[in-house]
């Protein structure tokens, strides 16, 4: 297998602000030369800007700038943005760079001499802000460019020309080439796209301008510029020390032999780099990469991005917010590779990242950590137990009859696939193929699979056991899920780097992701440590409060201040109705509300009975408790987030002294949904939790199986 690793991104325009577009792309690059560095390849990843052409020209002059003043404007909005996103690359590379200039120069006077270089008359329609010529049967309604709507415009210019139509064609160099690697160009379907395209042969391209004057001269006739396109690309191998192709860097990266160079793209640019680009480097006597993978495009409110629209979504914007909340870029980060297939395009919105943070990292993730970390500490002195494998047994196979004991049959299936080799090979094989949101289903498996089992095998009634058989249980549980989120950490810290470092710190670990070398393909091999201690630390992925909690909390705060106001019910849709509490879960009020009526649910009808319909009117839900808390200064109550579907309710219940908070977290509970709010200490409750039994006795009402949030219980 090739041990190095060429990864890049498109070089981006300046005469935009970064948007998360480019983020997109960048993150996905990043990610993938983490990975990669990770599995022990070496690995070069590169971004940069493209900063030439006629529309860097036109920005410049009307802003009263000089090209140069503008592009350096431009430049380190880019670079603190990919900071800002812990995005490392090892160069960047600017077009305006004078090893840059040197590269394209150069490869022009390799194409020329090679033949495949000629002068001409060139007449067609341009789009400024593309950089791109059309011919008219391609543009769009009213002579518009087909790819932004723009205006275009009509060209006659002398110009240079690349014989590209010597590559495309039935028996073209590169048709030939498109059919015999049916991988350089993913997804699929843009391969397909691609070769049709270059089948149905390809016209020569205009590859100089003389209409401009911001860019790299031809050489021996300067009154011509190169193509922005031409130059664009040649960014590649000048980071790489082109025209230098026996410098050490080059050799080792550019794919003569082993190397594997994968270009990121969106699929707006793929033209570009699946065609003109493998024809120059056909033309140059060069290799061509390995793969063209090309990215589907983000929208906003199904619609494209634009500044005319002012709907662009500033990366800087998003990134602070998730700051202050505590979550920072990692979130961001692992929304965008985990939202939409990669390949796919995806409509952007804050709801759907909050959503996302909320549930896969502060939920699922955030469960797990907390649980494992706490219980671990509690339950035994903060030493990482063990999983005791069997003399005759690998620890695969250990780890699948732990699950296999752990986890009632109807969770065969996840169990099946969390078992680590599985996992390991899905993942691996998702990465390589950069298919990250179906890599991160693989990590997210096992660690619903973990939850699971925390779940079903209660470590807080087994920490109670005097029995050696239970200690030892305990021990596996805990074992397992310590085992579970170490691999979290690991093969999702090329997704989210700082927060897995935290991780893996909390797990007892000094050294660093960023310099491990792991073997993917046997994840579950080098995990068994000895006597590591963890160090708890704050929760990586605090809970982001959605608007919609807080409208409700204003609400019921404003309707704790003026108890009769009717406009403040209408405000609080989920807690309208005041019922009376069938257990003392909530302890009554001390004032204001219906709480404190308990008894009277029964007495209230002649004969002790109810009808359907009085019963009906309690909403009851299915709750699953993200967090937990014990309220200051009491014994019993706690303060509990619980997600009850269509939102997460904050409820306080006097549960304190049958249950510690920890082992609240992650149960699935029935909810009273339609509860008027009510303050108890102080703190508002949105709602009550079921349980049967006196204050020390309590247990709580709830399911034999996992139900989903928010389902109504009758
Ligand atoms: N300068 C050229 C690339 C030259 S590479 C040799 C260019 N620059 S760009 O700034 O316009 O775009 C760079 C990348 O951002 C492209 O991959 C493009 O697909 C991506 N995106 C721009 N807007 C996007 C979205 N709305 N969504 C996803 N990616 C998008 O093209």
């Amino acid at each position: 297998m090739a041990d190095t690793f060429y990864i890049t991104t498109p070089i981006y325009y300046v005469n935009d602000v970064p948007h998360i577009g480019h983020a997109y792309t960048t993150v996905a690059a990043d990610t993938m030369a983490r990975y990669m560095r990770l599995t022990g390849r070496e690995v070069f990843f590169l971004t940069g800007t493209d900063e030439h052409g006629q529309k860097v020209e036109k920005t410049a002059a009307d802003k009263g700038m000089t090209n140069r003043e503008f592009v350096d404007s431009i430049v380190p909005r880019f670079r603190g943005l990919w900071e800002k996103l812990d995005i490392e690359p090892d160069d960047f590379i600017r077009t305006t760079e004078e090893r840059h200039v040197r590269a394209v120069q150069h490869m022009f006077s390799v194409l020329k001499d090679k033949g495949d270089i000629y002068k001409g008359e060139y007449e067609d329609w341009y789009c400024v802000p593309c950089e791109s010529f059309w011919t008219s049967l391609q543009l769009g309604k009213g002579d518009t460019c087909p790819d932004c709507g723009r205006p275009v415009e009509k060209l006659k210019e002398e110009s240079y020309f690349f014989r590209l139509s010597r590559y495309g064609g039935e028996d073209g160099e590169l048709t030939r080439y498109l059919e015999a690697n049916r991988d350089f160009v993913v997804p699929e379907s843009r391969f397909n796209e691609v070769l049709s395209f270059v089948k149905g042969g390809l016209r020569d391209l205009s590859i100089s301008r003389t209409s401009f004057k911001w860019g790299v001269p031809v050489p021996g006739d300067e009154k011509h510029v190169i193509y922005v396109w031409l130059d664009a690309l040649m960014n590649y191998l000048t980071a790489l020390g082109y025209p230098d192709t026996d410098s050490e860097k080059f050799r080792k990266f550019w794919p003569s032999s082993d190397p594997v160079a994968v270009h990121v793209i969106g699929k707006d640019i793929l033209r570009f780099h699946a065609v003109y680009w493998p024809a120059f480097l056909m033309a140059a006597g060069l290799p061509l990469p390995k793969r063209i993978v090309s990215h589907g495009w983000w929208t906003i409110g199904g619609e494209k991005m634009s500044k005319s629209k002012g709907n662009v979504v500033d990366p800087f914007a998003v990134v602070e917010e998730l700051d202050r909340h505590g979550i920072g870029a990692d979130g961001f980060r692992y929304f965008l590779l985990r939202e939409v297939p990669f390949g796919l395009d995806g409509d952007y919105s804050r709801e759907a990242l909050v959503n996302r943070i909320n549930s896969d990292l502060a939920n699922d993730l955030g469960n797990l950590h907390f649980r494992t970390i706490n219980m671990i500490e509690k339950y035994l002195g903060g030493e990482i137990p063990i999983l005791e494998i069997p003399d005759n047994s690998t620890p695969q196979e250990a780890l699948q009859n732990f699950f296999a004991s752990m986890i009632p049959g109807n969770y065969d299936v996840a169990g099946q696939q969390a078992i680590f080799g599985i996992v390991s090979k899905y993942y691996k094989q998702s990465m390589d193929k950069l298919d990250f949101s179906d890599a991160l289903d693989s990590i997210w498996a096992l660690i619903s699979v973990a939850n699971k089992t925390i779940d079903y095998s209660a470590p807080w009634n087994l920490a109670k056991s005097e029995k050696t058989e239970d200690r030892r249980k305990l021990e596996d549980v805990l074992g397992v899920a310590a085992e579970v989120l170490k691999v979290s950490a690991i093969t999702l810290y090329p997704f989210m780097p700082s927060k897995m470092q935290l991780i893996w710190e909390q797990l007892g670990h000094t050294d660093r992701l960023d310099e491990k070398i792991i073997d993917i393909s046997d994840i579950s091999f080098f995990i068994y440590e000895k006597g590591q201690k963890i160090k708890r630390g704050p929760a990586p992925f605090p809970r982001i409060e959605t608007d919609r909690i807080r409208a409700l909390k204003a609400a019921s705060d404003a309707a704790a201040a003026k108890p009769a106001a009717a406009s403040i019910a209408a405000a609080v849709p989920l807690a309208a109705q005041p019922v009376n509490p069938p257990s003392p879960l909530v302890p009554p009020p001390t004032s204001g509300g219906g709480l404190g009526r308990g008894p009277q649910i029964v007495d209230a009808e002649a004969g002790g009975v109810i009808g359907i319909d009085d019963f009906m009117k309690v909403d009851l839900r299915v709750g699953k408790v993200l967090e937990a808390e014990r309220v200051p200064k009491s014994d019993k109550l706690v303060k509990m987030k619980i997600d009850i579907g269509a939102e997460t309710r904050q409820i306080v219940g006097g549960i304190g002294k049958a249950y510690p908070p920890e082992e609240l977290v992650g149960r699935t509970v029935i909810v009273v949904a339609n509860l008027k709010p009510a303050k108890l200490m102080g703190i508002e409750s949105q709602g009550m939790v079921l349980a049967a039994g006196g204050v020390d006795t309590l247990r709580l009402v709830g399911f034999d199986d996992a139900v989903v949030p928010g389902t109504k219980v009758k």
